[in-house]
């Protein structure tokens, strides 16, 4: 059976700079090559997800322009359905601007547009589809009372609800209280808690925190190192990332959070499992460029799981 997974959120066309370094205020630099990939972390964790199988749907707004024609394509082409990407005339189609360094560390510049847009009345629109799903995805580059709207209509059937909490930014505990899974970076985490990630110890303060603000289940995910877990009834690990030469980490964490949802049971009870096949997946995003480019297949998951044993 396959998990039917809807995903709130972004969508942005990314210009991706291939530069030496940040310059610093005043400097000219050169820079290496440019290019363009469909990106946003809602529509990269839904493509993640319908790659890795899930039957996926997405609610996002787009501009009435040629990126949004690109993004709207972009997510079709990769079986997600988007009967609930809603076109706005009042601002453009999201975009990135993505300064990748040599090392594939990147710097993020964000133009919400018509992200910024989407509303409760839109997520209402949505709500048979939320209601048939098993999962409900988020995270911040959409209004925060869209995001707890699309969790209050997921609560209400059953459905469950996953918080990306990224970028990073403080969050009502009203959403907190209905987001089944959290699934913060470091950084994220210590924004929503106040404790500093830096040992498991500390990884299990912040996941009790969260347990309880009224999360089920916690991930922490720690860049190329792999992802923690806790449960509200005490069960915890790491799950160590496989080990690859990155070049484009873009789109790696919304490669996990889709891919996990592919295969999570709805009572949370493989997250090891599923945490393993997710860093399976964000390890072949990490090795191409670009956001939706470099997201995997299930055939692509499944081969580079067996190339390794
Ligand atoms: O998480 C990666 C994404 O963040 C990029 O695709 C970019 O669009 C930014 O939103
Ligand atoms: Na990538």
């Amino acid at each position: 059976m396959t998990n039917r997974v809807t995903v709130i959120g972004s969508l942005n066309v990314d210009t991706i700079l291939e530069i030496p370094r940040l310059p610093k205020p005043g400097e000219t630099l050169a820079m290496g090559d440019q290019s363009f990939a469909g990106g946003g972390k809602g529509s990269n964790q839904g493509i993640a997800a319908a790659r890795a199988g899930a039957e996926t749907y997405f609610v996002g707004k787009i501009g009435e322009d040629a990126n949004g024609k690109f993004m709207v394509k972009s997510m079709t082409d990769s079986g997600v359905n988007v009967d609930q990407v809603t076109v706005t005339k009042e601002a453009k189609t999201g975009q990135a601007f993505i300064l990748l360094d040599k090392n594939g560390q990147n710097s993020i510049l964000i133009y919400g547009g018509a992200n910024q847009v989407l509303s409760v009345k839109d997520v209402d629109n949505a709500s048979d589809i939320i209601a048939k799903s098993d999962f409900l995805i988020t995270q911040f580059e959409t209004p925060i009372e869209v995001a707890e709207a699309g969790f209050k209509i997921a609560k209400k059937h059953g459905v469950v609800t996953i918080l990306n909490p990224a970028p990073a930014r403080e969050v009502p505990t009203s959403l907190l209280a209905i987001s089944d899974l959290v699934t913060p970076n470091e950084t994220e985490c210590e924004t929503l808690t106040g404790v500093k990630i830096t040992d498991e110890a500390s990884m299990i303060k912040g996941a009790e925190k969260l347990h309880e603000m009224g999360a089920k289940g916690v991930i922490i995910t720690v860049g190329s190192k792999g992802a923690f877990y806790h449960t509200a009834d005490g069960h915890y690990g790491f799950v160590d990332a496989f080990k690859v030469k990155a070049v484009d980490t873009t789109a790696a964490g919304d490669t996990f959070i889709g891919a996990l949802s592919t295969q999570l049971k709805k009572d949370l009870s493989n997250l090891p499992e599923a945490i393993r096949f997710a860093n399976r997946a964000s390890s072949i995003t990490v090795q191409r460029m670009g956001a939706h480019p470099s997201i995997p297949t299930l055939a692509e998951i499944e081969a580079a799981e067996t190339a390794d044993k």
